[in-house]
């Protein structure tokens, strides 16, 4: 039903794997509704408890396909608005998706790319990756995917990257925190990927959901009495909560919780 991207769900992972690998998954008007729909579906999927983004070919993602750019550059405003803010909703959905989710980054990430890897909650390489922002070598700017790409490297970094358009290394990318863990070769990547999933599978998935909101509601706010109300209020709602309940008496009855696959 797609022809952009290509789904599967497999022993609770969900995988949404970018296919258009002879435009080194460039994204256009059409693999953004895509990837909408999908992440959309995977997020609601019962049997999907993590979100796995791959991509088939030589790149991860080239970003936006410039040939679709060129094209919106003719558009009215309102059309051209449209499909931006199309883009931005994806991202957002990609973001805060309840279910936790991994970039599988096994070739080159440019432009939007950046952007993917930038909105998945872990990221991982392999060691010859690249990574540029070249939105200002084509006379744009990375408007949409800054502020996940300032929330993942910070401010500092995002000012020389997003200036500069050099290309950086995995290993760069591993220092200033859009990576978190760099590999030898692709089946490293997945044993790497393997292992997050290993360790997500032990979690209360509604606990990872209320997680990601968690750093949301808190990341770069001051510690004022709002927020130390927000987490006192969520703490308490968890713990009375019927999977905060479960795993506690799991683990003072010695048992695994309910959630683990296989009890
Ligand atoms: N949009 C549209 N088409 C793209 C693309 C993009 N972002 N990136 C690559 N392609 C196309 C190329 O135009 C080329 O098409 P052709 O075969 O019709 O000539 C094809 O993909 C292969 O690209 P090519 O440059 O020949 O391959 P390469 O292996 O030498 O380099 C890249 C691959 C990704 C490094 C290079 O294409 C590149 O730098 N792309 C631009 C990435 C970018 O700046 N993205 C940010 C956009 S905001």
């Amino acid at each position: 039903m797609y022809s952009n991207i290509l789904t599967e769900i497999d022993a609770g992972v969900g995988i949404i794997t970018l296919n258009r690998p002879e435009r080194h998954n460039a994204f256009d008007d059409a693999l953004i509704g895509e990837l909408s729909t999908a992440i959309d579906q995977m997020a609601a999927h019962p049997a999907v408890r993590v979100l796995v983004i791959s991509s088939t070919g030589k790149s991860f993602c080239a970003g936006a396909d410039l040939n679709w750019m060129k094209r919106a550059a003719a558009y009215t405003t309102e059309e051209n608005l449209r499909d931006s803010r199309a883009l931005a909703e994806m991202l957002r959905k990609l973001a805060q998706c309840p279910k936790p989710t991994i970039a599988r980054v096994q070739g080159p990430a440019y432009g939007g790319g950046v952007g993917l890897v930038a909105c998945c909650d872990v990221a991982i390489a392999t060691f010859d990756v690249q990574f540029s922002l070249t939105e200002v070598k084509l006379g744009i700017i990375p408007a949409v995917i800054s502020p996940h790409v300032i929330a993942a490297m910070g401010e500092r970094y995002a000012r020389r990257y997003m200036l500069t358009a050099e290309r950086f290394s995995a290993a760069e990318a591993y220092r200033i925190g859009l990576l978190h863990e760099m590999v030898a070769d692709d089946v490293a990547l997945d044993d790497a990927v393997g292992e997050v999933v290993d360790a997500l599978m032990n979690n209360g998935p509604g606990a990872m959901a209320e997680c990601k909101a968690l750093v949301s509601a808190v990341a770069s706010r001051p510690l004022s009495p709002e927020v130390l109300e927000d987490t006192a209020q969520r703490i308490t709602r968890l713990r009375a909560s019927e999977e905060g309940r479960e795993g506690m008496t799991a683990f003072l009855e010695k048992r695994r919780p309910n959630w683990i696959v296989g009890v």
